[in-house]
């Protein structure tokens, strides 16, 4: 008897905690509330939703980076931001931005990562902007940080440019440099590291500029400043993994699991080859022109590589400080129709010659904003808030 209400306590405590994969004792910070047992918000399906769908239109958020408008940049249909993605196992709260100010108020908020984490953050900005009154907001970018400021609330959410997350020859933007000229530092991290202490909820992704531009990255050794001495080359997998796991470290040291949640968002999936959903290899066709999500997952065969995922999760899984893994690959996976095309600016607005030759000028890897990124950040409000007690690692 006495056992059994001793038991009965553990269970609830554990219930009432959040506890489980990413809880691991105590109430999580920023939960409010709690997904039914079984829930993995990356599997289900898109459903079109003309009535909450889109969250915000394109020329109401003032933060889309023209990379990303594809409607002033041409796009002829809208169908791509019609699409809500609904969890198969369980339906949770629609995102809110007020909640979310509310929860974020005194908090700094910072996502690290690479121009598809941008398009995540600035999505994110889009969702919760409209809740804030002209004059109680800003933003600005000084290097490689973006603060936008919701004064009110007395909150910042940040983005910290860094692809490869670890010191390398892509941290300036500016820069273009060719994908298969990948250098990095192999330790410390502290250039980088030392933007993101003291932030509340950390959210990092790194995985295009890994597996872009061969197998092979460059170590530099050593802490020198002269970047062009003691190299020796990598796999990129296996650079990643180093990587990563200094990131792992440093979270271990800096970050507080009673205080602080961090997230890790998986590889953002590309569409550059229309074989994998079944069209003919004469086509030579990509992402351009595809207006519907892929319908038949079964058939489909993704580029994403295996390998990186599985580095991911295992890396990830050694994390003393609980690191909760928003898995968009296979959900983005289905959205061949949502990629900016030529429906963009780069560094220049497309030439004629570019437009009319998509095969090749189309990226299949970014994404129209409102789109895809919008339901990453669903994903990361439900985790955020609503996390399950069974949370997938
Ligand atoms: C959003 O959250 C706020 C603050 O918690 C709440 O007052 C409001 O009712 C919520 N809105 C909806 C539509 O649920
Ligand atoms: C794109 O679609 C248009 C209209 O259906 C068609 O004329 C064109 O050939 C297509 N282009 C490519 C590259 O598939
Ligand atoms: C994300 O989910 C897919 C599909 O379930 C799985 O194959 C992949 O390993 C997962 N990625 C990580 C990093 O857990």
């Amino acid at each position: 008897m006495k056992l059994l209400a001793v038991l009965a306590l553990l269970v609830f405590a554990g219930a009432a905690a959040g506890q489980g994969g990413e809880g691991g004792g105590g109430a999580l910070p920023f939960a409010v509330g709690a997904a039914p047992a079984g829930c993995d918000v990356g599997r289900g399906e898109w459903v079109r939703d003309g009535a909450a769908r889109p969250s915000y239109h394109e020329w109401e958020c003032p933060y889309i980076q023209p990379q990303l408008t594809c409607q002033a940049h041409g796009r002829p249909d809208k169908g791509y931001q019609g699409w809500r993605w609904q969890p198969r196992a369980c339906s949770l709260p629609s995102f809110n931005a007020t909640l979310m100010l509310e929860m974020l108020r005194g908090k700094r908020m910072l996502f690290v990562g690479d121009s598809l984490h941008r398009g995540q953050y600035v999505s994110l900005l889009c969702l919760l902007h409209r809740a804030i009154p002209d004059a109680g907001k800003s933003f600005e970018t000084v290097g490689a940080l973006s603060v936008f400021r919701a004064k009110d609330y007395d909150a910042t959410i940040e983005f910290y440019w860094a692809p490869m997350l670890a010191e390398s020859n892509s941290d300036d933007a500016a820069v273009e440099r060719r994908a298969d000229d990948r250098l990095i530092r192999g330790a410390p991290m502290d250039k980088h590291s030392r933007f993101w202490k003291g932030a509340d909820v950390l959210v990092f992704n790194s995985y295009l500029g890994w597996v872009a531009g061969g197998d092979k990255i460059q170590i530099l050794r050593g802490a020198d400043d002269d970047m062009s001495k003691d190299i020796v080359e990598m796999k990129a997998e296996e650079a990643y993994r180093l990587v990563l796991f200094q990131v792992v470290r440093w979270l271990e040291h800096n970050v507080d699991p009673k205080k602080s949640r961090v997230f890790f968002v998986t590889a953002s999936p590309t569409h550059e080859d229309s074989t994998a959903w079944g069209d003919d290899a004469a086509e030579g066709g990509n992402c351009y022109n595809q207006t519907s999500p892929i319908s038949d997952a079964s058939s489909y065969r993704g580029s994403t590589s295996r390998e990186m995922q599985r580095v991911t999760a295992e890396v990830l899984a050694t994390s003393r400080v609980p690191v909760g893994v928003l898995n968009i690959t296979q959900l983005s996976e289905y959205r061949r129709d949502a990629h900016t095309q030529i429906y963009r600016k780069q560094s220049a607005e497309p030439t004629a010659e570019q437009r009319a030759d998509p095969r090749s000028y189309a990226d299949c890897t970014h994404w129209c904003l409102p789109g895809v990124p919008d339901t990453w950040n669903e994903l990361l409000y439900w985790k955020l808030f609503f996390p399950s007690n069974d949370q997938v690692l």
